[in-house]
């Protein structure tokens, strides 16, 4: 499949591609399911105003080998013209699931479930946050936009990252090739962000914003968990549905506000409440890197027999 092939063969493939139905429409343009001969995939139509992401998450896609697990596998992309309009497509694998966001709104989880999709998740960003050096290597990259809808579910339980239009290398950072102008989500942005006291010189920073908002997904997972309560966005009770910026300033950093850990008293479930707390703590310095999530997940699930 595509990663490093140019644009002009890539055409032939989009050629091939039929598109289906529709499956998602947003504010970055619209998700179908296609076909590629026998093979389902998912194609995703951006809006030109949002060129930038499609550059973007193409450049990272062909020039960084991310094959793994829980990155969302590439298939190709294509931009072409079509009277006068500029059309840019993504096209991926196809997880008939959908997003964890529409997963949890459908289902409760059993713990086992939940850790499942914890680990894999912390697995994907561990993957995107490490350099690996050598011929098969990977610089390393912050997402800039995790949350529950960027998240992908896969029939076997375990989930992969979408979305690369806002992710950084280390190397677009030192270099300052940051022109994107879209922002991350202000649900799950964190304090210093808000504030605007964060070092966006510093590669490190991103990473732990990344890992806030991670946070604040596990928070939505945890809460799925039987006897569980309704999936929420994080913070829905203090900002509905479509919080500002000042918002979310003022209910972050100066209140202070994070969600309410469910109730539980199983050791698994307080574990993990723990480490949602050193995610989302709002001293970024004190959160924790994702190999540390990772490996305390799986002592978590070694010990959880249910
Ligand atoms: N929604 C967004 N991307 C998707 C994908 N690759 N598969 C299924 N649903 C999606």
């Amino acid at each position: 499949s595509g990663s490093g092939l140019p644009l002009m063969v890539q055409r032939t493939l989009a050629k091939q591609v039929t598109l289906i139905e529709r499956i998602g429409k947003g504010r970055y343009g619209e998700v179908w399911r296609g076909s590629w001969y026998a093979d389902s995939v998912a194609v995703k139509i951006f809006f030109s105003r949002d060129e930038a992401s499609w550059r973007r998450e193409t450049e990272i896609y062909s020039t960084v080998l991310l094959r793994h697990d829980n990155i969302l596998a590439y298939v190709g992309s294509d931009m072409t013209s079509r009277n006068s309009c500029t059309q840019l497509w993504l096209i991926t694998h196809f997880h008939p699931l959908g997003s964890l966001y529409e997963h949890l709104s459908r289902t409760t989880l059993t713990r086992h479930q939940m850790m499942v999709i914890c680990l894999s998740i912390v697995n994907g960003l561990l993957h995107l946050h490490t350099d690996i050096h050598g011929t098969q290597g990977k610089p390393a990259i912050a997402h800039r936009d995790i949350k529950s809808k960027n998240i992908l579910v896969k029939v076997n339980g375990e989930c992969c990252i979408a979305d690369l239009g806002l992710a950084v290398t280390r190397h677009h950072v030192s270099a300052g090739l940051m022109h994107n102008p879209r922002q991350g989500t202000k649900r799950y942005m964190s304090p210093e962000m808000l504030d605007q006291t964060m070092n966006l010189q510093s590669f490190d920073c991103y990473r732990k914003c990344d890992i806030y908002a991670f946070g604040l997904v596990l928070w939505e997972v945890m809460r799925r968990v039987c006897p569980a309560a309704e999936h929420r966005p994080p913070f829905y009770e203090l900002v509905g549905h479509d919080p500002s910026f000042e918002d979310m300033r003022k209910i972050v950093c100066v209140e202070g506000a994070r969600p309410e850990p469910p109730v539980d008293s199983h050791p698994t479930m307080i574990g993990v409440a723990a480490i949602m707390r050193e995610c989302w703590h709002q001293n970024a310095s004190v959160r924790l890197p994702a190999l540390r999530i990772k490996k305390t997940l799986l002592k978590y699930a070694a010990n959880d027999n249910a």
